[in-house]
């Protein structure tokens, strides 16, 4: 039978996913595999049934995808598929619900407000910023590649940012700034591969300076102690395994000047573009990105 790699969606990160997806693809194509593109913007999901698919790559970014709606769609339909089950994919496409859980587990995250839409005060901003430390990152709880998000530093700017983060969920993650540095930790069949530091001249790692310009700088290894990279290593799997993630995934964290590591983030299809994290961290640890496509194809099969 045929393997489906499903890309593209309707999502904000529609053209991430479609560099994504076609990555995975090529790399399969090249390993013999029998693969074709799925986009389920453009067809119905039960014309999987009709052309003999035997499993599907989930390669689709953000809500629609990513979130346990295709995931439980396609377990409806009988047909197995990559990565994270529906529980997980739900759980981790929602910032503050894994915080939540990261919080009640003792597993470090930065402190945080929600804003509501529904009941939002722009009056509580003052108060708001000077909780959290004066320096907020603004984040709609389910979004992804920092689409609608922003770094504020005083009462104004909050509420103008959470008004557009209004825009892309009705809940608003308010989270205290850590000043880094940003470190990602891919996690393979669940192991982590070695951690990535990424340095941008932006006022943060967001949109453009992931996908769009070439200003970051990505080190890997990124200088951590042995001590260090090993307790990243053991706090990333635990807040995977925590928010139910399997297979594959990638756990976003912020250390601060003392060396405490804060968690973001869990992703549960994290990019594979090639600007992305999860193909660097892999080469790092000697796997091909054809190996690495063949070994997420694998997490279909357990
Ligand atoms: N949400 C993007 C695709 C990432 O986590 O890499
Ligand atoms: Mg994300």
């Amino acid at each position: 039978g045929k393997v489906a790699v499903m890309f593209g969606g309707a999502s904000a990160e529609r053209e991430v996913s479609l560099r994504s997806g076609q990555t995975v693809l090529d790399a399969l194509l090249r390993q013999g595999v029998d693969a074709y593109k799925f986009d389920p913007a453009e067809a119905n999901i039960v014309e999987l049934l009709h052309n003999q698919t035997d499993r599907v790559i989930i390669m689709l970014h953000g809500r629609g995808g990513e979130d346990g709606v295709m995931q439980g769609a396609l377990q409806q339909l009988g047909i197995p598929f990559t990565g994270t089950g529906v529980l997980g994919s739900a759980l981790a496409m929602d910032k503050i619900r894994s915080k939540q859980i990261w919080q009640s587990l003792g597993l470090p995250t930065a402190k945080y407000r929600i804003a509501e839409k529904s009941g939002f005060e722009a009056g509580s901003c003052s108060a708001i910023m000077h909780e959290l430390g004066n320096e907020v990152m603004v984040k709609p709880a389910r979004e992804g590649s920092s689409i609608g998000m922003a770094r504020v530093t005083s009462a104004k700017q909050l509420e103008t940012a959470v008004q557009d983060a209004f825009n892309y969920d009705n809940q608003v993650l308010l989270e205290q700034y850590i000043s880094g540095p940003e470190l990602t930790v891919s996690v393979l069949q669940g192991r982590a591969l070695p951690s990535i530091r990424m340095s941008t001249p932006h006022t943060f790692y967001d949109y453009s300076a992931k996908y769009q310009d070439n200003t970051t700088e990505y080190f890997c290894p990124s200088g951590l102690s042995d001590e260090e990279e090993a307790a990243l290593a053991d706090l990333s799997t635990r807040a995977f395994a925590a928010v139910a993630g399997y297979g594959w995934g990638r756990v976003d964290v912020m250390q601060d000047a003392t060396g405490q590591f804060y968690l973001l983030e869990a992703n549960t299809v994290p990019g594979m573009t090639e600007k992305s994290l999860v193909p660097k961290a892999a080469s790092a640890a000697g796997i091909t990105l054809e190996a690495l496509a063949m070994a997420i194809l694998a997490t279909s099969m357990t």
